[in-house]
């Protein structure tokens, strides 16, 4: 069957999430030292940013900071600190111009005040907004959510808030951090390295992974552009076969 040609199904694209990685190696590879390769991959942000409000995509989820990344040396982590504080100075206005609301997922407890509050007043100021919606993921593990998740939910059961034989996956889903957000339809990952790091675990299940070679500074529009063509012509079964999601009569 022709790939390029074939009709797919369930091609629908609203949340796309991203594993930025190879900033590291960006600098490397250019002879800059590792801060540099932040700072572009900060501005490939941004720009991945821009096409997703031209594809008018309606979730971006963006992998900033996981709970394994304080082990990098202290002064790298001062600088991705800094980085992200000085990005929700400078870009507040161009997300409320945007009409993106901003989100984030992870613990947080380790991030200085000063971040949280700039978080807080970030989240705040684009609560209403209706178009992208950009959730960061920062101090965040898929297992770190998962077990926040079992804890609440053990809690309520605890209390007889819930019943435990009534626990279903929806029900499970209002207990993550990603509560109000469709799970991801597409995922990539820069750089090369084929593996998940402890982000989305849940909500990744039925995802259509996109592994790329190049580093994430190098990131640019046609790459974006290539991988949602592909993504546009994969099908996606959810565990069915093919001739149900031509057929409708199939489709129970
Ligand atoms: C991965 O590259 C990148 C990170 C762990 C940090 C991600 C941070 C940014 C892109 C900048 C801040 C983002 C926002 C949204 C303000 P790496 O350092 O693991 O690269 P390597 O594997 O080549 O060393």
């Amino acid at each position: 069957m022709n790939i390029i040609t074939k009709k797919s199904q369930n091609k629908d694209l609203r949340h796309i999430s991203v594993i930025m990685d190879g900033n590291g190696r960006w600098a490397l590879k250019n002879d800059l030292p590792r801060f540099e390769g932040h700072k572009k991959g900060a501005k490939t942000a941004k720009c991945v940013i821009k096409y997703c409000l031209k594809q008018k995509i309606q979730y971006l989820s963006l992998f900033a900071f996981s709970k394994e990344n304080w082990l990098r040396p202290k002064k790298e982590v001062d600088y991705i600190m800094k980085l992200l504080s000085r990005s929700l100075i400078n870009e507040k206005k161009f997300l409320i111009e945007n009409d993106i609301k901003l989100k984030v997922i992870g613990d947080l407890s380790n991030i200085s005040p000063s971040i949280t509050k700039l978080l807080d007043q970030a989240i705040n100021d684009t609560q209403n907004n209706k178009g992208l919606t950009l959730l960061i993921a920062l101090d965040y593990t898929g297992r770190w959510e998962i077990l926040e998740a079992v804890k609440k939910l053990s809690s309520d059961i605890s209390k007889n808030n819930v019943d435990i034989n009534n626990i279903d996956e929806p029900q499970f889903k209002n207990y993550l951090q990603t509560s109000d957000i469709p799970d991801p339809d597409l995922l990539i990952r820069t750089s090369g390295e084929k593996r998940l790091s402890n982000f989305l675990l849940w909500q990744l299940s039925y995802t259509e992974i996109f592994f790329i070679n190049e580093l994430w500074p190098d990131f640019n529009e046609t790459i974006f552009n290539n991988i949602i063509l592909e993504f546009k012509n994969r099908e996606r079964r959810f565990g069915k076969i093919s001739e149900q999601l031509n057929n409708s009569s199939m489709n129970t």
